[in-house]
């Protein structure tokens, strides 16, 4: 047996995602909406990293959806050294419903979903934060009033959240500006996808070295961590190349005045962001840490309820 599974933004169509937001948007509106759809399923988190945001906006999701959860961190099962991922992905397939996972690289989320037969959902590997990227999608959606056009920023890292963020932008015609250090582009495969789907759907995707002309008119600026879960060596490194890449009141003189600030959390203050941008009265970053909530709430109803065929 197949099923769908939401490794990357590549897995929905530009009509899906937009139902995604629109049903996030409506279970936002409606918390009792689908409120059995998920009676008697169970759905599992298997985590090899830390989470806050997506191990409880997905337990909070799936208990209002009538479901159950069973969280397995790190130690729990001990994914790829116990026993082989392909083992523990068929094993776990008959006894759950879907599995949502947080893993280091990506090839092993495919290798998990390739041979699980129930829905996957990746919760971050290290090339992608797709769920993330719905979110911001919402939050965006709804600070402007749309996306196509909008003009938005990303300043920092060229990392997973930016990877999806990238994917959505490009399929929904957002303006999309990047600025990283040359050697924290994103990966080149991911960027010449999403310039293509950017042309195709009538946004853009420009990159900048330097984080001002990125910033330059910009509606929405958004940021992420430096040093990323499991690049803790490179600490010393990544903190002087991204010195000039902060979101502080300077930079951001360069955006439209009421530009709006996000970031996927969590920030590490005094870095990637200043304390008086995070506070300042255009962050919108607690919106979106919420709609993490509403987002896992559509996705897994897109993914557990009607099996729907989609082809690219
Ligand atoms: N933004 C996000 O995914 O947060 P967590 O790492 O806390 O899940
Ligand atoms: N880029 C960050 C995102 C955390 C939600 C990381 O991978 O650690």
């Amino acid at each position: 047996m197949t099923s769908r599974h939401f490794l990357t933004l590549q897995d929905v169509s530009e009509d899906e995602l937009r139902g995604l937001l629109l049903e996030a948007s409506r279970m936002k509106s409606d918390r009792s909406r689908a409120q059995n759809v998920l009676k008697g399923k169970t759905v599992a988190l298997i985590f090899q990293k830390p989470s806050m945001r997506t191990r409880v906006a997905c337990e909070v999701a799936v208990q209002q959806l009538a479901g159950s959860v069973i969280y397995l961190g790190k130690e729990d099962i001990q994914l790829g050294q116990r026993e082989p991922i392909k083992d523990v992905a068929r094993v776990i397939s008959r006894y759950v419903d879907g599995v949502v996972v947080r893993m280091f690289a990506h090839r092993e989320v495919e290798e998990f979903a390739r041979y699980a037969t129930v829905p996957v959902i990746n919760g971050l590997s290290d090339s992608a934060h797709p769920c993330q990227a719905v979110a911001d999608l919402l939050t965006i959606q709804e600070q402007m009033g749309r996306l196509r056009g909008v003009r938005l920023a990303y300043i920092g890292d060229g990392n997973n959240v930016l990877h999806s963020l990238m994917n959505g932008c490009a399929m929904l015609g957002v303006n999309l500006a990047v600025a990283t250090p040359t050697r924290y582009r994103p990966d080149r495969g991911i960027w010449e996808q999403a310039r293509q789907s950017a042309r195709k759907h009538g946004g853009s995707l420009r990159w900048e070295e330097d984080p001002r002309e990125a910033a330059r008119g910009a509606q929405v600026v958004y940021t992420d961590v430096w040093i990323s879960m499991g690049q803790e060596r490179e600490r010393a490194a990544r903190r002087q190349a991204f010195g000039r890449y902060q979101l502080n009141p300077t930079l951001l003189k360069r955006a439209s005045v009421d530009c709006r600030i996000m970031h996927c959390l969590p920030a590490h203050r005094g870095e990637e962001i200043t304390e008086e941008v995070m506070e300042s009265s255009g962050s919108v970053i607690f919106d979106q840490a919420e709609n993490r909530l509403h987002v896992h709430k559509a996705i897994l109803v897109f993914l557990m309820t009607k099996r729907k065929k989609h082809t690219r």
